[in-house]
């Protein structure tokens, strides 16, 4: 059998690799690019993996990694109050892009790293279901050999620095990082311990609050049907477009969010997350659709959201809920055409002004809706001096 695993750079898929290679499986490694904060940092780590004897294939995910992402922005699918899900909707982006390669290159096995809690267990099993069905999905955590063989974190360092191997920048015996172009997640004992402050955690998406400048950095997005579409006045491609959007908010020290979860299985988790670009977006979808829509829809938009979001979390964003909940949102968010300044400072979004709707722009003050529609659709609207400011 041939045996492909997906490295992401951090401990337990690499401690996995390595134990199978060493245990006579013939495992092939893919190494995915999805934009992961530490990329520059990439070569020692494949580099080291092909010197220990396991092939590599490289596949370049960026841009969907982006456009899922944005989606998710759009859509404000954030789970249990502050998570961007940034881990959950990676997972099905990196399947979608290795299932063919695997079939082309007839792999009948697709071995996963994911450990004890479970989420990522479920999230590659469903999606690997979705995408090559027919694969054998191993999941060695749930071997006992394995467990056996590394029972913790630690036996796990000592299997990959045994071996030659190194883990991606922040991914130590105590800490776990997940990254890539939506977000960072950061676990570890000490952040489980609830006394432990999120501050704690070292960013590697931007600055924290106290760091960021001293002054208002104000930025233009522009949302076209509840997309944001265009930073500033550029319209980019969706991974430049994260990735400007990434840069800006972080530098300003948005986006961290401090979260105790509920995991697919039923036990929480303490998850340190950040997520800048998401969240900068997020707050500009928001300020457009809450402009052109009547209560009514922006409620149901929040549930949709919601029903959104839990699905991205549980890998089910092929499924029927997560179908119908898009659809909901597209419907809703159709007439959110809008270009939105949003003013950063030291971590928080503290002004917005709307500058422009559907092409032209307006007050707010007493409009009313037509005709029971829920939405101001291409009524006419003026915007005020001092918006444009
Ligand atoms: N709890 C998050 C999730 O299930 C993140 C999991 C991965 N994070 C990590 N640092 N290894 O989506």
């Amino acid at each position: 059998h041939r045996v492909g695993i997906c490295l992401s750079g951090g401990l337990s898929s690499l401690a996995v690799a390595s134990w199978l290679h060493d245990n006579g499986c013939a495992v092939e490694g893919f190494v995915l690019d999805i934009g992961q904060s530490e990329r520059k940092d990439f070569d020692a780590f494949t580099s080291a993996v092909r010197t220990a004897g396991i092939a590599l294939h490289e596949v370049d995910a960026r841009p969907a990694m982006a456009r899922a992402a944005l989606d998710v922005a759009a859509f404000r699918a954030h789970y249990d109050g502050g998570y961007w899900n940034s881990t959950g909707l990676s997972r099905s982006v990196i399947v979608e892009a290795v299932a063919p390669r695997l079939r082309e290159a007839g792999f009948s096995v697709l071995a996963h790293g994911c450990v004890g809690g479970g989420n990522d267990q479920r999230r590659f099993e469903r999606y690997a279901e979705h995408f090559a069905p027919g694969l054998t999905v191993l999941a060695p955590w749930r071997s006992p050999e394995i467990r056996e063989a590394m029972a913790d974190r630690a036996a796990m360092a000592r299997q990959i620095a045994s071996a030659g191997l190194v883990c991606m920048p922040g991914n130590t015996a105590e800490h776990s990082v997940d990254s890539n172009l939506a977000g960072v997640s950061h676990e570890d004992a000490r952040l489980e311990e609830l006394s432990t402050s999120a501050l704690r955690v070292e960013r590697l998406m931007g600055v924290a609050p106290d760091r960021a400048p001293d002054r208002i950095e104000r930025v233009l997005v522009g949302v076209e049907r509840g997309r944001p579409v265009t930073l500033d006045g550029h319209r980019l491609p969706p991974e430049q477009l994260l990735e400007a959007a990434n840069t800006v908010a972080g530098r300003n020290g948005l986006g961290l969010t401090d979260v105790v979860e509920h995991r697919v299985n039923g036990t929480k988790c303490r998850g340190v997350y950040e997520a800048p670009g998401m969240e900068l977006f997020a707050h500009a979808v928001r300020a457009a659709y809450e402009s052109v829509t009547d209560r009514a829809a922006a409620d149901t938009a929040g549930f949709l959201s919601r029903q959104l979001a839990v699905a991205v979390y549980e890998g089910r964003v092929h499924g029927i809920v997560a179908r119908a909940a898009r659809a909901g949102l597209e419907e809703i968010l159709a007439a959110a055409t809008v270009t939105v300044g949003l003013d950063l400072y030291k971590g928080s979004v503290v002004g917005r002004a709307l500058l422009e709707v559907d092409g032209s722009a307006g007050v707010v003050h007493q409009r009313r809706f037509a005709g029971g529609g829920h939405h101001w659709g291409s009524a006419p609207f003026t915007v005020s001096a001092e918006a444009r400011e």
